[in-house]
């Protein structure tokens, strides 16, 4: 394991068809008024709201409705959910939904009592929060982003044309969430397999990094193929509880800082997506798929022997008689007939992206370079056309 680190996570997970009843072990351990935060009214209609609303009641907490949360929030609802914290002096950010609902909590969390702009702060600035924390508790609807054991928070910016996350540190991450994997059933196909190539990206953008052997690869190489396997029976029976279960836990697994620990990590797909989401405010996963293949294929070379790894480890292809360059490409070659099985949208024309759009979309995505290939403005903007 290269470096030197540290390892906590401060969110405590309640997993099963069971773990609702778990709310009312953790709402006395705040004040009154619970700011109760949903997205745009799935909750309404699968009577997840009617559920967590009588376990306020039953605790006597008094409810701050927070509703309308967009998916990909805005900075315009985070200052609006911040006005709702203070009139009200909430106790408790209690989000009811996917990554839209808990990465919003989040970003309320910090700027409730914070004196500056939020958006300068934390997302122009990246500057930590150095006010008093609003408490967050998720209650999770859909599998994808891992907000719910993480201290990601996304805000789009749609006048400025940016979509960028911060992550905060554990004194943001939630301080228990629940995880009913059941609640993920009535979830249309389309966020489902979303979230199902969300959770699979973040396990490569944490594995395509360095060339040491590390215990978080062999982690991360078990996720994936869990993640393809479960995938292809909740496609055949969205209701089936084993899959969608695993589903739900690897996807906390993937993104709540284990599988990073001695990684550089790449994250440069999800720079190229956010960027892509700031221009078209497409469904976080599909912006993923839609830019995955074109990059990967791009730095292949430079991390040849990962992905020659990948290859054989995830997608079980074989050595005998091949280059290493030829196994590599059988590799991307499997994760592509999976996506494809999995009807992702694979490009980002149908996403909404246009050809005048592309120097655009350069500008908006922020360069990083610990993966296998420091990416400049020029081959973003040919990675973005070959997207197209
Ligand atoms: O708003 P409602 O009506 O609830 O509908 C939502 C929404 O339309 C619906 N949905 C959720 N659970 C449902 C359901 N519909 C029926 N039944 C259910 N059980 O699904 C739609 C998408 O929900 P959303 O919360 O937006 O999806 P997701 O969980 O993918 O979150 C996306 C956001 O998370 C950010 C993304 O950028 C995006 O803004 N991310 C957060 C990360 C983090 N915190 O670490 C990392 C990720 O890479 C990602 O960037
Ligand atoms: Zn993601």
């Amino acid at each position: 394991m290269l470096g030197n680190f540290s390892y906590v996570n401060a969110t405590k997970l309640y997993f099963g068809e069971d773990s609702l009843k778990f709310l009312n072990d953790e709402l006395p351990k705040y004040g009154e008024t619970v700011q109760l935060i949903y997205g745009g009214g799935s909750i309404k209609k699968n009577g997840i709201y009617d559920a967590v609303v009588e376990i306020l009641h039953a605790n006597r907490k008094k409810i701050v409705e927070d509703g309308g949360v967009m998916p990909n929030p805005t900075v315009d609802k985070l200052r609006e959910g911040v006005k709702i914290a203070r009139e009200n002096k909430v106790d408790l950010l209690l989000a009811v939904g996917g990554g839209s609902c808990c990465d919003y909590a989040k970003a309320v969390s910090v700027s409730v009592h914070c004196d500056e702009d939020p958006w300068e702060k934390y997302y122009i600035r990246f500057e930590e929060p150095t006010c008093q924390i609003v408490p967050v508790g998720c209650v999770l609807t859909m599998a994808g982003t891992g907000s719910e054991m993480n201290g990601g928070a996304v805000i789009t910016n749609h006048e400025a044309k940016l979509k960028i996350g911060h992550i905060f540190g554990e004194e943001v991450m939630p301080k228990f969430s629940i995880l009913n994997p059941k609640f993920t059933f009535s979830l249309p196909k389309r966020q489902m397999v979303a979230g199902i190539y969300d959770i699979f990206n973040h396990i490569c953008e944490q594995y395509f990094s360095g060339e040491d052997d590390n215990t978080s690869d062999y982690l991360s190489e078990g996720l994936m193929k869990s993640v393809v396997h479960s995938s292809r029976i909740a496609l055949q029976n969205p209701e089936d509880y084993e899959a969608r279960s695993n589903i739900m836990w690897a996807a906390t697994w993937a993104l709540n800082t284990l599988i990073a620990k001695g990684k550089s990590t790449d994250w440069m797909v999800h720079m190229l997506g956010q960027a892509v989401g700031a221009y078209t405010d497409a469904t976080h996963g599909m912006t993923l798929a839609a830019v995955s293949l074109p990059y990967y294929r791009y730095i292949l070379p430079y991390g040849l022997q990962k992905f020659k790894r990948f290859a054989m480890e995830v997608w079980g292809v074989r050595p005998e008689g091949k280059t290493d360059l030829q196994v590599a490409e059988e590799g991307l070659a499997a994760m592509e007939g999976w996506m494809q099985e999995l009807g992702l949208t694979m490009n980002i024309r149908e996403l909404g992206a246009t050809e005048d759009m592309i120097e655009g979309i350069a500008d908006a995505t922020v360069l990083v370079d610990r993966g296998y290939k420091a990416l400049n403005r020029d081959e973003v903007v040919s990675i973005l056309k070959a997207c197209l």
